[in-house]
Order: C-alpha cells, then structure tokens, then sequence
C-alpha cells in the first residue's frame, strides 16, 4: 500500500464519534488543541491526510474527488444524492429525521403547510409523498425557532436526543427516516486506491464489529 488517501470527516458532534473510531482502529492522528485551527492533519504511517469539514460539505469532497473517502451522515447523502459509492453504515451518529411541530398543534389540510428546514430535499420527497402542498422555508440552523416564532408551521428535522425539541415545547410528528454515518468513496479513487480504501474498511468495521469484514 503505497498511495495516499485523503479523508473528508465532518467537525462538531459527528466528528468526535468519528475520531474515537478512527483511533481505536488505527487510524488516528494528533488532534489539534481546541483554538487550533489547521484544517489538514496527517497519519503518516497510513498515508492518510484527514481533511476538518463542515458535515454537509463532506459529499461535495468526496463526489468531487478532493476527498478520496468521507463520513457523512445518511442525512447529508439523502439531501444531496452524491454519485459516490456507500460503501458502510458505520451505525454511530444515529438519529432520525422528523417532522416537529408545537405541542397540540393540528394541521389543517385545507392549507399550504409552511415547513422550515435545512433539509428542502428531504422535506420535498415526504410531503410529496403523503400528497400535502407545502412552502418550503429554508433555514440554515436553529430550525425550532421557526414554529415558535410563527414563521413557519412546522419544522423537518434531525432529532437526536430529543433535547432541542422539548426544550422549545414542541414533539415528533412523524419519524421520515432513521440516520447513521456512512463510509463513502469517490468513485474513480475507489478503482485506482482500492487496495488503501479496502483496508480502511476492514480495520473500521474490525473495530465495529470485531470482524475483518463490512456489514
Ligand atoms: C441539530 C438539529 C437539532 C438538534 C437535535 O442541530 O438541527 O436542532 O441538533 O439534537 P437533539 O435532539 O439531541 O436536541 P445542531 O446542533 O447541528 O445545530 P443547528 O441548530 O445550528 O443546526
């Protein structure tokens, strides 16, 4: 295994569960200091160069080849359809998708449903499915401010604890999917690196599953 593979891995509360894992399989590297801000960082025994993204940007490095191999949560690769191959559920990081709405609160379907998001894809591809209009508000964060504040009626959403939600009074009104972080590779690295992406995957899913071998 002579070549290098860039890894994209998402920051924030996704990130640390992926580099505890990283590093118990052997693939870690020397995390920096909180105020360091070195988006690079390099294991150079396993050739890997780790790249520090934004969670949502990891499929946009890797479909593009920046990256050779990323994490990204099933959330970002349901949103944003990257071609690249999905190579594991990783089973860590695991949420769910939902649709939030107030405490009490009764939709009337007369009316256009006013759903606030950082997911338009996603939120498009239920109500569509459930046949329900609906305008979309897209929102970059704190997304249960939005039913609160009466900008929108209801919200799409990652529910993790389930913390945020009932801090702010409002409930699940419906669960659309069940998230986990995935192993993806670009597809043309995959061809060319496939001995260094396999090995990657092996030592992964060794650690998560105490076997050489991918679920
Ligand atoms: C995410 C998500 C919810 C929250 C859910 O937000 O958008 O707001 O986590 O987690 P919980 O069920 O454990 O409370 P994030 O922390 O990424 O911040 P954001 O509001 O900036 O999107």
């Amino acid at each position: 295994m002579d070549k290098w593979i860039n890894i994209a891995l998402p920051k924030g509360r996704l990130g640390k569960k992926v580099n505890d894992l990283l590093r118990k399989s052997g693939y870690g590297y020397e995390e920096p200091s909180d105020d360091n801000r070195k988006l690079v960082l390099v294991n150079e025994d396993k050739k890997i160069r780790f790249f520090q993204v934004k969670p949502s940007d990891v499929t946009i490095y890797v479909e593009r080849g920046a990256a050779d191999v990323g994490i990204a949560g099933e959330d970002i690769i349901l949103e944003h359809e990257p071609d690249v191959y999905e190579l594991m559920d990783l089973g860590i990081g695991k949420c769910r998708m939902a649709e939030a709405a107030p405490k009490g609160w009764h939709e009337n379907s007369e009316r256009t449903l006013r759903v606030a998001t950082k997911f338009p894809n996603i939120a498009r591809t239920y109500f569509d499915g459930e046949n329900r209009d609906i305008d979309i508000i897209e929102l970059h964060g704190s997304i249960e401010l939005a039913p609160i504040v009466g900008l929108s009626d209801v919200i799409v959403d990652i529910v993790e604890t389930g913390t945020t939600l009932r801090e702010n009074d409002l409930e699940v009104v419906e669960t659309i999917v069940q998230i986990s972080a995935r192993l993806i590779a670009n597809k043309a690295s995959f061809q060319f690196k496939t001995e260094e992406i396999v090995a990657l995957r092996d030592a992964l899913a060794a650690e998560l599953w105490g076997k050489g071998e991918s679920k």
